[in-house]
């Protein structure tokens, strides 16, 4: 299929369209990304990486590190707030030959922004700063950042964050508007991520709260951002990539998309954990229909994945009631 002209690019890497899945811890795993990239997502970033993990080769990262070629391009996501630690961890990384390496400066988890990674480094912009100047100094590959709005509504730092991430080299930088106070309540401050596009001249990818195509096109105008992250919003529904509404989406669809899903969660995990952790998923496929709680049960509680197939059929085969907004 002829490719269309890049939107923007990472440093020299061209990218060729405005539309992403968000990196999601338990979620954006190589299954479900290469569903939401065969559907239009434009770049694959992973979940979030450990720099510690990989620098020990912790025995569970090599799923978080597997993608398919189809993906690319790949980002990995490092976390961690040594600029030591990540210069040795994104070198090792290189073996497995990544498109980009992206920094993690987000993450509102007590357990890590309390120890100063995620979005505990907004609080030291110095360590920014050296951070970025090593990575960009070191990598053949360019380096990205995804930060929040600040630590709180009181340190509202993000253009001197956006500045700093500039001068060192940092060539893309994904926000999500809000501060790491906020954790995920509240609304996104679209403003913020306007300001942040006026001032910048990297390109800016705009995040939070976006889960319909209108939310899509209101986002693009408000800020003017070169493409839109979509996190919640894509779980359980991977068409918005094709920018289609969820209630446009035909039980027919549903029904090929969770088989296709399941069907490349099976041999990744193995088909006991594959099942399992697909469940969450089929939660959210599932639950704008209203007849949903009569097989929920027994759905969520099957553990040999032909059955589960069966019963997914038989319940998709008939005409159901679709009961959200979205
Ligand atoms: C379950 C879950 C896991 C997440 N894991 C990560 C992560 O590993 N790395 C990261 O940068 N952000 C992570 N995020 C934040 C999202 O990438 C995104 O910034 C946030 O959900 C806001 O976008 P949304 O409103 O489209 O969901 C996670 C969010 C959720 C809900």
């Amino acid at each position: 299929m002829p490719q269309s002209d890049p939107v923007f690019y990472i440093g020299t890497l061209p990218i060729h369209g405005n539309l992403i899945l968000a990196p999601m811890d338990g979620y954006s795993d190589m299954p479900f990304r290469s569903i939401c990239r065969d559907m239009g997502s434009a770049m694959s970033y992973t979940e979030f990486l450990s720099a510690i993990d990989i620098i020990h080769t912790h025995p569970h990262l090599h799923l978080r590190l597997s993608y398919l070629e189809s993906e690319r391009p790949v980002v990995f996501q490092l976390m961690d707030d040594s600029p030591e630690r990540l210069v040795l961890a994104a070198t090792k990384l290189m073996a497995y030959k990544p498109d980009v390496i992206d920094i993690n400066l987000g993450c509102s988890a007590r357990s890590v922004s309390s120890r100063g990674a995620g979005s505990g480094l907004l609080r030291t912009p110095d360590k920014i700063a050296a951070i970025f100047s090593a990575l960009t100094k070191t990598l053949p590959v360019p380096v990205t950042a995804k930060i929040r709005l600040g630590w709180d509504e009181t340190t509202r730092n993000y253009k001197d964050v956006v500045q700093s991430l500039q001068d060192n080299g940092a060539a893309l930088i994904a926000v999500h508007a809000r501060t790491r106070q906020q954790a995920y309540s509240g609304s996104a401050d679209w403003d913020a991520i306007a300001e942040i596009k006026q001032m910048a001249t990297i390109p800016i990818i705009g995040n939070g709260d976006v889960k319909t195509t209108s939310d899509i096109d209101r986002m693009l105008t408000h800020t003017r951002c070169d493409a839109v992250m979509i996190g919640r919003g894509a779980i359980g529904n991977p068409w918005i990539f094709q920018r289609l509404d969820r209630s446009t989406v035909s039980q027919k669809m549903v029904q090929e998309t969770m088989s296709t899903q399941l069907a490349r969660m099976l041999p990744f995990y193995g088909e006991e954990v594959g099942l399992r952790l697909f469940r969450k998923f089929a939660v959210r496929y599932l639950s704008p229909y209203q007849e949903f709680n009569d097989i929920r049960g027994q759905l969520l509680t099957c553990t040999e994945p032909d059955y589960f197939l069966n019963l997914l059929d038989a319940f998709l085969d008939h005409p159901l009631t679709f009961s959200t907004d979205l």
